[in-house]
């Protein structure tokens, strides 16, 4: 009987530690998750993301215009809301988000520090520089 009551004791204790605990823990919502850099430059940092893969299809013909002396103005009219990469469908078909077409393919996406960059300099304003 006196064990019965210890091992009560026992697990009333652990239900009683148990219970401190935080409920909601700060929400991370990931997105692949590297540093991002501070100053983001259009022509350094990103433009020469375009080449190769993308601006294959999207060389005049397709929307945006990828190629590099056409894609800042390109990607500004409608593809970048500056400061909004969450509302940008270039940073969206990036990380194949829902609602947009996924790029650069539906079987390929862009590791997340190249997509990161992208987030980056949106949401830094998507500068001209
Ligand atoms: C195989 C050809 C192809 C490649 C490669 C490709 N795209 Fe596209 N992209 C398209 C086509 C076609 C559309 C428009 C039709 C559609 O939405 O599917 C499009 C649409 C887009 C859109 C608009 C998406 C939307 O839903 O509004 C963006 C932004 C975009 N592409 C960016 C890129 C970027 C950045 C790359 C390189 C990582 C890339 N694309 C590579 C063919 C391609």
């Amino acid at each position: 009987m006196k064990n019965f009551i210890k091992i009560l004791i026992v697990i009333a204790m652990g239900l009683f530690l148990n219970s401190c605990y935080y409920d909601s823990f700060p929400q991370v919502i990931d997105e692949g998750g590297g540093e991002i850099p501070d100053d983001i430059s259009y022509s350094e940092d990103i433009m020469p993301l375009w080449e190769g893969q993308c601006v294959a299809c999207h060389n005049g013909n397709i929307p945006p215009d990828l190629r590099p002396q056409n894609s800042y103005n390109s990607l500004l009219d409608g593809f970048v809301e500056p400061g909004k990469s969450l509302e940008s469908s270039l940073y969206l078909s990036l990380i194949h988000a829902p609602g947009v077409s996924p790029m650069p393919t539906p079987e390929n996406k862009w590791p997340a520090a190249k997509s990161d960059l992208v987030k980056g300099w949106i949401d830094q304003g998507a500068k001209n520089n």
